[in-house]
This record gives structure tokens, sequence and C-alpha cells, in this order.
């Protein structure tokens, strides 16, 4: 007790701030979103997520070099079609937007890691995850059988890594499965094992074009009121083959990271969606929060909770407030 104890002794300066500091930031396990659109030369403002773009396949060879410079080891695709059907055939054309956009940044910046999204919402034309039956509920198993033919075109375009955040039941394994037994036993799973019905995704929605174009998505994203059913899901992925799982979003859900990182000894990773950036972004452009603080404070308090990697629009600003 004080007098005896004085805990501001270790926080006199800087030196020994950093000295006794627990948690740091690094730019190699941060992972950088990026929209793919079809088109030639195309580099489109997202009204929702200033400083992010839709880019045309070729535009995106500048900025996987930029992200490769920037000290940024993956990126994480998400594809614009030009064409959605009910079906979200798009999804797995050996052309399709992302197919393409991944042999495009791997001609451009061949170590650069490219994770690939995989889900039908950008490619449906009622914006839902999965096919839909006559009373428009998505359909479970008829679903997954779709993800196995998208994560498989990936795969031959040559992703470096799936990651499923449909939330279907039983599509991990069913990935896996696909995955192994045309050759790509190497190619890891990253798990959209814990993603939440959050209304944090907004501004993604915008820029993928993704909202549902009825109802919404209660029937297979996770009620944030849960964490238990959060240990569930990810059990049940890393049974079905998952490599590392992740929890989404990141900051409304720190307790939940954490309860996942004690529980399993699977490589976690953490994504700050589109409306955690937004609300940075929008509050320093009011002058209401100090940006690079706020974005090094969340990110902190993301590795804090127990995520080993971050995905984050923030990570090119952050790798260079790091540098
Ligand atoms: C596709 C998907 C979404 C996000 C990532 N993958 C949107 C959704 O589920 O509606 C959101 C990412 C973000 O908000 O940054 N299912």
């Amino acid at each position: 007790m004080f007098p005896e104890h004085r805990p501001r002794r270790l926080r006199s300066n800087n030196t020994i701030r950093k000295m006794v500091r627990e948690t740091h930031v690094l730019a190699e396990q941060l992972i950088f979103p990026l929209f793919v659109r079809e088109g030639k030369g195309i580099c489109e403002p997202i009204a929702a997520m200033p400083g992010q773009y839709r880019y045309s396949p070729d535009a995106l060879t500048q900025v996987a070099k930029d992200t490769v410079e920037a000290g940024i080891p993956a990126v994480l695709l998400f594809g614009i079609p030009a064409k959605k059907d009910s079906y979200g055939t798009g999804a797995h054309k050996r052309d399709g937007v992302v197919q393409q956009a991944i042999r495009s940044i791997k001609d451009a910046a061949p170590e650069l890691m490219v994770i690939t999204d995989v889900c039908l919402c950008e490619y449906t034309d009622h914006g839902h995850c999965g096919i839909l039956d006559e009373n428009n509920n998505v359909m479970n198993d008829d679903t997954i059988e779709i993800l196995a033919k998208v994560a498989l075109s990936h795969a031959k375009a040559g992703s470096d890594m799936i990651a499923p955040s449909d939330m279907m039941d039983g599509r991990v394994g069913i990935i896996r499965d696909a995955l192994d037994e045309s050759g790509f036993e190497n190619l890891p799973i990253l798990s959209y094992a814990v993603k939440y019905a959050s209304a944090f995704y907004g501004p993604f929605r915008e820029a993928a074009g993704s909202a549902p174009a009825f109802g919404n998505r209660l029937a297979y994203q996770m009620d944030p009121a849960n964490v238990r059913e959060a240990l569930r899901e990810a059990r049940f992925d890393i049974e079905e083959g998952a490599d590392i799982i992740m929890v989404k979003p990141a900051l409304p859900y720190l307790d939940v990271i954490r309860a996942i990182a004690d529980e399993f000894d699977e490589p976690l990773c953490a994504y700050q969606v589109s409306g955690e950036y937004a609300m940075i972004k929008a509050a320093a452009a009011s002058g209401w929060l100090a940006e690079e603080a706020c974005i090094m404070e969340s990110i902190t308090s993301i590795k804090r909770a127990g995520a080993d990697m971050i995905i984050t629009y923030f990570a090119r600003e952050i790798a260079e407030i790091l540098s």
C-alpha cells in the first residue's frame, strides 16, 4: 500500500514504459481487406469508409505493391460482381472478379498473402449469404455445396487461404474435403467461426452492395448476447478442420476474444469491421477524436484481449505509425 507501492515509478518516462509494456502491435500480424469490382482502371471511393476504395483487378496491382512495401503481409479479398443471380453463381466462375484479382495480385506481388472471403451475399440478387427455399429461408445444406465450389475456385486461382464468412453449419468440413480431394490439402482455412449479427457491418454492405434485400441475417449470424455459443461455434469449426478461428466484430466483443483465447490453442484472428473503422474516421473528421491515438488504442485492446492477428482497414495507417 501507498507509500510503499508507487506504480507511477514504472510510468515516469518512455524508456521504462516501453520496458514494462505487455502488448505489442506488429505490422506482420495485420491483414488488409480489399474490395474488388469488375472493370478496368477503377479506383472508386467508398462513401461510408473514407480512405477505402473499390478497385478493378488491374488497379489492384499498385495497391498490392504498396501493401508489401508498407510491411503488411496479407490482404483479404471481397468481390463485387457485375451480375448477381439467386444462386450466387458469379462466386465460383473461373474468371470471376475475385479469381481475376488473385491472379493479378500474384503477378504484381507474389510475396503478398492473398486470403479470400468465401460467401454468397455479394453474389446473390437477394443479398443473403446462401440460397433460398420457396419461403425465403436460407437453405443450409444446399448452400454449403456451393460454398465448397467457391472455395475450390479460389484455390485454383491461387488463393493462399480460404476464409468462409457465411455462418452456415458444416461449411468448414465440406470446404476442407473439397480442397483435400483436389490436392489442396496444404491450403489453410481461416474460419469466421464466431460472427455476430452486427449493425457494425453497415458500411461494408454499402461498399459491397450486399445488404439483404429483405429480412436480416439473424437466422444464421450469432446473437450479440451470447458467449457460450461462441465457444461451441469455435469448437465445431476446429473439429471440422479450421486452422485459424476468427471473432468478428472486434471492439464490441473483446470479452468473446478473451474467452476464445483462453479456451482454444488455435491461432485467433479478430476483425475490426467497417463500422469500427467508420466510427473512428467520422469522429476524427469532426475533430472529436485524435485519429492515430484511437487507432492504436483500439488495435492494442484487441491484441490485449487475445487476438494474434487482426483484419483492419487501418492496416496501412498502423504500419506507417509503427515505422
Ligand atoms: C460477408 C461479410 C460481411 C463482412 C465480412 N464478410 C458482411 C455481412 O456479413 O453482412 C463484414 C465486414 C465489415 O463490416 O467490415 N458475409
